[in-house]
């Protein structure tokens, strides 16, 4: 029994949802963003999810209405959401319902602190429909929002451990 917990407890799908321009990391402003290129950040994604038994899969778009589809797609196949929606974090309403559709844990992502750069980045159209945001850490945020979302995925299977458990017996 303890073992078919475990092993449940662990597995997950996560997709990673890159927005636009986030394929040029290494070469875009590396004053703000920094040397690692995208393909680095996901290679010590992955190499947390396969320490932690974890299914991920790795997307980026440049264009919204791929976003949106990607977004969709996780409904019922994917258990959790990390996503750095990039310029469209400020202006998509698209992106906002569609994770507020899935209702999926999503945890935002932002390499740079969006709240001490320009005014416009200040607006966020998706935070309020995440389960948490983080920002300003580097590429490090990558490996703090996959920490926090096996946190989160802990927390939703003890509790449905838990409601199973006081079930009655049939
Ligand atoms: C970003 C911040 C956005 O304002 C910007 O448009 C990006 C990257 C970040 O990760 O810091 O492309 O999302």
């Amino acid at each position: 029994m303890q073992g078919n917990y475990t092993k449940q407890r662990l597995s997950m799908k996560i997709v990673v949802i890159q927005g636009p321009n986030l394929n040029m990391l290494g070469v875009r402003e590396q004053q703000i963003y920094g040397p690692m290129k995208l393909e680095q950040i996901h290679a010590q994604m992955k190499d947390f999810a396969d320490k932690n038994n974890m299914e991920i899969e790795f997307f980026q778009s440049n264009l919204e209405g791929e976003i949106v589809d990607k977004i969709q797609e996780c409904y019922g196949e994917a258990q959790g959401i990390i996503i750095n929606a990039a310029a469209y974090t400020h202006t998509s309403i698209a992106i906002r319902d569609a994770i507020s559709a899935v209702s999926i844990p999503t945890i935002e992502v932002h390499i740079s602190n969006i709240h001490r750069r320009e005014e416009f980045r200040k607006t966020n159209m998706i935070a309020p429909v995440c389960t948490s945001s983080i920002v300003g850490f580097g590429p490090f945020g990558y490996h703090l929002a996959m920490l926090g979302m096996s946190q989160i995925m802990q927390e939703i299977q003890a509790m449905q451990a838990q409601q199973a458990a006081a079930q009655p017996q049939a």
